[in-house]
């Protein structure tokens, strides 16, 4: 990955750009600006997107669909990864930087950073785009990672965003090869080290059949399904599989 690497200072968005232009460029193509004006989040969000923030695009070819939802679960783990290659060198303690399933990065209980994760199906296979947002060193929104390591980092300004950049596809070259060859299973339980919801309830409401009232009920998170998805058990045992 980025062995073409496409730079712009300001673009719409480097997400549009590989999407709309899919077939222009070879498969691995990375796109990075250091501002976006139309920058774009999960579920038609906007992304904040000003200088300071590291924003990227990448593509990448997949033939089994049944794959494609786990792919932002390695890319959240690489992100996570680059992040503490790079700052094992420099910081005193590491900014603990965990999932929130199913797409967002967290730092002391505030969002640094998201993945987008986009696909079309053609030719019989799924053109994929990945996108990273990171709040490394911007003012607005104003968590940002940076900051964080300044309490942490002797020297926080030589955390760039281009070493993190290359520590983040070095890590997702090496964790996607796995993928590849074992499956999400062989990941797994990196990726649960990595998220927040271990153990976690939450309350669900559900329609009672053949009436429009709705019932609570608590369950708790006991992982991903082998689909993709949210798998919760409630107290009699009752799984459910929750989506975003
Ligand atoms: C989210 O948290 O909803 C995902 C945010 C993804 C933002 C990145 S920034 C680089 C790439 N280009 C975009 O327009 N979006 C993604």
């Amino acid at each position: 990955f980025g062995k073409l690497l496409l730079y712009a200072h300001q673009l719409p968005s480097t997400h549009t750009l590989l999407s709309q232009n899919f077939h222009a460029f070879p498969v691995g193509t990375v796109s990075v600006a250091d501002v976006q004006n139309q920058g774009k989040g999960r579920g038609g969000n906007k992304w904040e997107s000003p200088n300071g923030c590291l924003m990227f695009s990448y593509t990448l070819q997949m033939e089994d669909g049944r794959s494609v939802p786990f792919l932002q679960y390695v890319v959240s783990l690489a992100v996570i990864e680059g992040i503490e290659a790079v700052c094992s060198s420099k910081v005193v303690k590491m900014p603990e930087v965990k999932i929130k399933w199913p797409n967002d990065l967290y730092a002391k209980g505030l969002k640094i950073g998201g993945v987008l994760c986009t696909s079309t199906y053609s030719s019989k296979n799924f053109n994929v785009v990945i996108g990273v947002g990171l709040n490394v060193a911007n003012q607005h929104p104003t968590i940002c990672l940076d900051t964080l390591l300044h309490e942490l980092c002797s020297d926080p300004t030589t955390l760039t965003r281009h070493e993190l950049l290359a520590a983040i596809l070095g890590r997702f070259e090496v964790l996607f090869k796995v993928f590849l060859s074992q499956g999400f299973s062989a990941l797994e339980s990196k990726y649960y080290q990595r998220w927040l919801h271990s153990g976690q309830t939450v309350e669900l409401e559900e329609r009672v059949e053949g009436s429009s009232k709705v019932s609570k009920v608590y369950v708790r998170i006991q992982g991903l399904t082998t689909t993709g998805y949210l798998r919760a058990v409630d107290d009699s045992d009752e799984s459910y599989e929750l989506h975003p």
